[in-house]
């Protein structure tokens, strides 16, 4: 998730000084490295560096670069190492074209191939550069810029939003989106277009929006709008915005933690796009290893519990989930050369995870990670690491990019399974296509049952304990549920795997204790239906999280949550989860809590 800036102002005045106030309002999207290019006199020129803003603008002065159309991205890398060579803006063989980009181009390597063997030369390990190449080389054909620019468009598979400035049209910008954000700007005979308004915001009230697979040509003469397939011309009626500076950052939501819940059909998308080279790689290094240990903290744990499952079920490995700060204490004894560390954590600069992956390489261990950050202590310390693509999250509770470690973990089992042969090639076939229809389920979800779960949130504001219990792979969502709970509520709440709660936590049962069940139509539903009726029994207020039409568990139940499709139980947790973080941003906010920043708690907890 990249900010990206671009503007085409009046003769005379300057692009650089906006384009810095820009990115510093879009720096909350991404803050690994920045860039900036601008056109003057026939000459483009490019000033960028790892770093935040305000360190590459006080290594660089990036005001003083000259001219009124320029271009600007901070970024959050996905593909490269964020050092100099991979930010943006990225440029062709020549310097005459640049381009900031913000997503995943999935076809980069056959594009970056193709292209080598033309004769193109890279700079980056970056999958954006293969745009100003292809460009270049479409241009050599002889297109015009407009045209070469569609063409390569055309050629990408992924998400996208690409803005384009070149010597060719040294007035003009290029800019196209497919599934990553863009909006246009209209002010007073000078146009913008931005990741997001809160960039123009100062600057313009009226906004034009890129759809999907459509490309806009900004110039001084105004903005026009193609669609990218055919160049057919469209015509978009401008809309004013009325958000101030602050809620158009959250784009209109309340809190970024309810933002980042929506984000999620996006960012599991995003999950899914890495490349098989990476799992494969990963996939190696594990097979390889004799024993393998997930570490992680908190949500990060929890998903690791969810791939410590998968591996075993569908690679048959015999893998031990250890909570990252106990993992010294507990089983280092057991590490040696043919052991095999996967480290999980979002930012991947949590002190407890890295002080086990230090202690385990020192004992000659493999590293492996799946981290969101890249250029992290983690990553650095990992032999191979896979970006789990979720952008910066702003929301002190991890909710979206739990359901991306989630999804990379398990096409990570599906990578292993698959070389291993140990299940039945439907089976995984079945799990992956699943994966896919996670997005859309998710926005069924947020579309059809908000209401339900704020009425529930309601009901249980006054509760002085809740308790969350499943079974199987539930159990990890019913833990991850525990937590959303009680960090932004602050109502002390319990979960346990459903069969082992009688065997001590029945005794706080009492009339109308809220208790969630995490109930999938999987292979563990019939005995979660016994521990629903033991705890009915007892007057426990049951809340079921169930598939849509599950008459039985329904009919138990006192409040229930659809999910409104079937799915391996495998990918249930990327779905299961939502209702339970929705309850919880809820009850904080009836609470009259802050659910972004939860008192005591730090994003990154970067001591032990
Ligand atoms: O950055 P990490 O994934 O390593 O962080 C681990 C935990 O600190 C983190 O998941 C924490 O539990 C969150 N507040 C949960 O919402």
């Amino acid at each position: 998730m990249c900010g990206i800036f671009g503007c085409v102002l009046h003769d005379g005045r300057e692009a650089a000084p906006l384009i810095h106030a820009a990115l510093k309002r879009l720096e909350y999207r991404g803050y690994d490295s920045v860039g900036e290019v601008t056109i003057s006199n026939g000459t483009l020129t490019v000033k960028k560096d790892s770093g935040r803003l305000d360190e590459v603008h006080a290594k660089y002065n990036l005001d003083d670069l000259l001219g009124p159309v320029g271009v600007g991205h901070t970024r959050w890398a996905t593909h490269g190492r964020p050092v100099k060579e991979n930010s943006h803006p990225l440029v062709d063989c020549k310097s005459r074209i640049a381009v900031v980009h913000n997503g995943i181009i999935e076809n980069y390597l056959d594009l970056k191939r193709e292209l080598e063997t033309k004769g193109h030369r890279f700079a980056s390990r970056t999958d954006t550069e293969v745009v100003p190449h292809m460009v270049e080389e479409y241009l050599s054909h002889g297109l015009s810029l407009e045209e070469a620019f569609r063409k390569t468009i055309n050629r990408l598979e992924g998400a996208y939003s690409i803005v384009l400035t070149s010597l060719e049209k040294p007035k003009t910008i290029l800019c196209a989106r497919q599934e990553s954000p863009l909006v246009l700007g209209l002010g007073d005979g000078e146009y913008y277009c931005a990741s997001d308004i809160a960039a123009f915001l100062p600057l313009t009230r009226k906004a034009l929006i890129l759809e999907e697979g459509e490309m806009a040509i900004l110039d001084p003469d105004g903005i026009r709008i193609l669609k990218a397939k055919n160049g057919v011309a469209v015509k978009r009626d401008a809309i004013t915005v009325t958000w101030d500076p602050e809620s158009a950052k959250k784009q209109g939501y309340r809190h970024f933690m309810l933002k980042e819940i929506h984000e999620q059909v996006h960012t599991i998308r995003d999950a899914m796009r890495t490349h098989e080279i990476y799992y494969d790689l990963l996939a190696s290094k594990l097979m390889q290893s004799e024993k393998v240990f997930i570490v992680a903290c908190g949500t990060s744990y929890h998903a690791g519990l969810v791939g410590g499952q998968a591996l075993m079920k569908l690679a048959g490995m015999n893998v031990r989930v250890v909570v990252a700060s106990e993992f010294s204490d507990e089983a280092l004894d057991l590490v040696d050369s043919k052991t095999a560390i996967l480290a999980v954590s979002q930012s991947g600069e949590t002190m407890d995870t890295l002080n086990a992956v230090r202690d385990a390489k020192a004992k000659g261990a493999s590293i492996v990670s799946v981290t969101n950050v890249l250029g992290s202590t983690l990553m650095r310390l990992s032999d191979v690491y896979i970006g789990q693509n979720s952008g910066p999250e702003i929301g002190v509770a991890a909710t979206k990019t739990f359901t991306s470690q989630v999804t990379v973990l398990l096409r990570l089992a599906i990578a292993i399974g698959r070389k291993k042969g140990e299940v039945s090639s439907k089976e995984i076939s079945e799990l992956e296509e699943a994966l896919h229809r996670t997005p859309a389920l998710i926005q069924n979800l947020l579309n059809t049952r908000v209401e339900d779960v704020k009425k529930i949130a309601e009901s249980c504001s006054g509760a002085s304990s809740i308790c969350f219990l499943g079974r199987g792979v539930s159990v990890p969502t019913s833990l991850e549920g525990r937590l959303k709970l009680l960090e932004l509520s602050y109502i002390p709440a319990i979960a346990y795997p459903a069969g082992e709660s009688k065997h001590g936590f029945i005794a706080l049962i009492e009339e109308g204790f809220p208790t969630v069940f995490v109930a999938p139509r999987d292979e563990t539903h019939k005995k979660i239906i016994g521990n629903i009726m033991e705890m009915k029994a007892r007057g426990a207020r049951i809340i079921s999280i169930i598939e849509e039409g599950d008459e039985e568990v329904r009919n138990l139940s006192d409040d229930v949550i659809e999910i409104p499709e079937s799915l391996p139980s495998l990918a249930t947790p990327v779905v299961y989860v939502v209702p339970l973080q929705l309850l919880a941003y809820y009850m904080s906010v009836i609470l009259g809590h802050d659910p972004d920043y939860p008192r005591n708690l730090a994003k990154s907890v970067t001591v032990e």
